[in-house]
């Protein structure tokens, strides 16, 4: 374990001063050696834009290297030739305590990374669950404090919520996305900090707009502290981030968001994944949390 960096920061309005720790993280992460666009599951996906292995490779690495700086640990899945997206690990699972909720993907093109994702969660000891629903791991499940936020409307179905309640015996909140270009939870909401005390309220931050009326009002109520995050932000990925409760990683186009991490006491770091973009994916995307405890 790392020691933790901390920053202090006074914030507007007499507010009391945060103090935010950057907690140790592991994560799951797959080299895009096999990267391209050619096929379309989503918006930002166009199989007649060429695209750049070895930029995607280069800009992957960037993120890698930053997380080994930060001190986080870092797993490594063997990329399979024929499956582009499986770059996007986030996909691959959710893991709490040391067990592992398989994806069953929603498009037959990245069916075939489900068996890759389990038997590496079974060689590397997790307790391994195969999913009876379709779902897309840590996509659409995010674990904020005590709760598991679950997002449907696009890909994971909502049967997969009741099946990761019983999977994990958590309390699950369904969100409700409706903006195509918002097909993932981890698109639209991100958890700022990984780690709470027992019952405390996670940080978070969201796009609005990506969520249904019935969604909006529950996210409201239950984060009332949430930073809602602007369109323009929204729209270059801003969201798809990984915090570490202290540092943030977010896409160097959502200049908004980044002020806005920074007046809340968070460090902000800029990565590029332009070309992973491509794929509709960005840098929470590309990020599991593997979580033993
Ligand atoms: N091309 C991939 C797909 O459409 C991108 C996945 C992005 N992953 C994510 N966690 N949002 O499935």
């Amino acid at each position: 374990m790392s020691t933790p960096e901390t920053a202090t920061i006074l914030r507007p309005a007499q507010e009391p001063i945060r103090r935010r720790v950057a907690q140790h993280r592991h994560y799951l992460m797959c080299r895009p050696t096999h990267f391209t666009v050619d096929y379309k599951i989503n918006p930002w996906m166009d199989p007649a834009t060429p695209t750049d292995t070895a930029k995607a490779v280069a800009q992957w690495q960037d993120l890698y290297d930053l997380y080994v700086k930060l001190g986080h640990e870092v797993e490594l899945i063997e990329p399979l030739a024929g499956y582009p997206d499986m770059v996007y690990t986030a996909n691959g699972g959710f893991t709490i305590g040391g067990r592992a909720y398989v994806p069953a993907f929603y498009y037959e093109q990245r069916r075939g990374e489900s068996p890759a994702f389990a038997e590496w969660f079974r060689s590397h000891g997790y307790d391994t669950v195969l999913p009876a629903e379709i779902n897309e791991g840590e996509g659409d499940f995010l674990l904020a404090g005590d709760v598991i936020l679950a997002g449907t409307g696009f890909r994971s179905v909502g049967d997969s919520h009741r099946e990761v309640q019983e999977v994990f015996g958590r309390e699950v909140v369904t969100l409700t996305l409706v903006d195509p270009r918002f097909y993932h939870l981890d698109t639209a909401l991100t958890v700022l900090d990984p780690v709470v005390e027992d019952g405390a309220t996670a940080g978070i931050a969201y796009l609005p707009h990506a969520f249904d009326e019935a969604s909006q009002r529950i996210l409201a109520e239950r984060f009332p502290d949430a930073i809602l995050v602007a369109d323009e932000d929204g729209a270059v990925f801003g969201l798809n981030s990984a915090s570490d409760g202290l540092n943030v990683i977010i896409s160097p186009r959502a200049t908004g968001f980044e002020k806005q991490l920074r007046e809340r006491g968070y460090n902000p770091i800029m990565v590029d994944l332009s070309e992973l973009l491509l794929g509709g994916g960005g840098i929470k995307c590309c990020t599991l949390e593997l979580r033993q405890a």
